[in-house]
């Protein structure tokens, strides 16, 4: 069928390099039940007032008009997103928007074990978990935190919803992950898992990035090249997917980098933010926002807050600098923009 002439996109979000964007992704909080250290700071971690959040509403109207600017995808993100309560209900409002098609989550796991099967049942398409390690002691020393159990029952618990494939990803640390890549390797051979690798990225609240402390991608292929032989690149189904995909010579299993630092994927990009607050930030690394809760609580028409969507867009940069003498990190930490 073909899609009716009302949920037609009139306009599109079209940017200076001709990148259109479909992909929305959601902050629904910035608290967190961990700690990452690429992420957020140890202690005194200051939260967002519960009243700048966005409620469900907020969102799903935001939502809503987006479709009509070409907006099909979105992915719920945090903070932890499962912290924010009921969850499933936005889920639930986002899969009845007519034009939305793919709704997925990133999270952490620890909660999945009690929301799982809710999720699913709400219209959730796909799962990512952010997993960074294998072994208890490296995932505490990442996370700061003792909750690696409860990742694995809440990993059991959405294979048990029926979430299929399993997709895990790892951000990867010079000096910390190293010994993580075989034993993820084998999972992602083993059971019905994708694993994908995240290079260290400029986020963290407490600015200790440094290049040296990136795992890179061609690091991580020569790891798993001398473990299981050559690695074969699988060509991407889809041009705007971050993740390089390659399968084992034996034809068992797949990984993947996300190789952000080293080989960036900017041109083909895809994706705007939202943050829990309501601001708009058309890349990872923008300095700049666009205050949409303004425009919602000020009785602003759907026009208005379509036009600011596509002055976000309209401002876009080519891509990140991450790689230039002259980067600044936002101000924002990974935590507060959502990833
Ligand atoms: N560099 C790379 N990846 C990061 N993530 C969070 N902070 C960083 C960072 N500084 C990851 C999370 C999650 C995804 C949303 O982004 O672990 O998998
Ligand atoms: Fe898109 Fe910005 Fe990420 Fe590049 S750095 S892929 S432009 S969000």
């Amino acid at each position: 069928m073909s899609p009716s002439k009302n949920t037609e996109p009139t306009r599109r979000l079209v940017d200076r390099f001709g990148r259109v964007h479909n992909n929305l992704r959601i902050s629904v909080t910035d608290r967190c039940n961990i700690r990452c250290f690429y992420c957020m700071p140890a202690e005194s971690v200051e939260f967002m007032p519960r009243d700048h959040l966005l409620s469900f509403e907020e969102i799903e109207r935001l939502v809503r008009i987006g479709t009509t600017l070409g907006i099909d995808r979105v992915r719920l993100t945090g903070g932890e997103p499962l912290v924010r309560r009921d969850l499933h209900r936005l889920v639930e409002r986002l899969a009845n928007v007519p034009g939305i098609v793919d709704i997925g989550l990133t999270t952490n796991a620890i909660l999945l074990g009690e929301q799982a099967q809710q999720l699913r049942d709400a219209g959730l398409k796909r799962l990512n978990i952010s997993l960074d390690a294998l072994d208890p002691e490296i995932f505490e020393r990442v996370t700061r935190r003792d909750s690696y159990d409860k990742v694995i029952e809440g990993i059991a618990a959405a294979r048990a919803a029926g979430f299929s494939p399993i997709k895990i990803n790892a951000v990867s640390v010079k000096g910390l992950t190293e010994g993580q890549i075989i034993p993820f390797a084998e999972l992602a051979r083993q059971t019905d898992t994708e694993v994908r690798f995240i290079e260290f990225m400029p986020l963290d609240a407490d600015s200790q990035w440094d290049r040296d402390k990136v795992l890179f991608a061609d690091e991580i292929v020569a790891i798993l090249q001398a473990e299981f032989g050559p690695l074969e690149p699988v060509p991407s189904a889809n041009p705007n997917a971050p993740a390089n995909d390659f399968r084992f010579a034996d034809g068992v299993g797949r990984i993947g980098m996300i190789a952000s630092v080293s080989q960036p994927f900017c041109s083909t990009c895809n994706r705007f933010r939202l943050t829990a607050e309501g601001k708009l930030r058309n890349c990872l690394f923008s300095l700049e926002e666009v205050d949409i809760r303004g425009i919602l609580r000020n009785g602003g028409a759907d026009a208005e807050v379509a036009d600011a969507m596509v002055a976000s867009i309209a401002s876009k940069n080519e891509g990140h600098q991450i790689n230039s003498a002259t980067f600044v990190q936002p101000d924002r930490p990974m935590y507060s923009i959502g990833g």
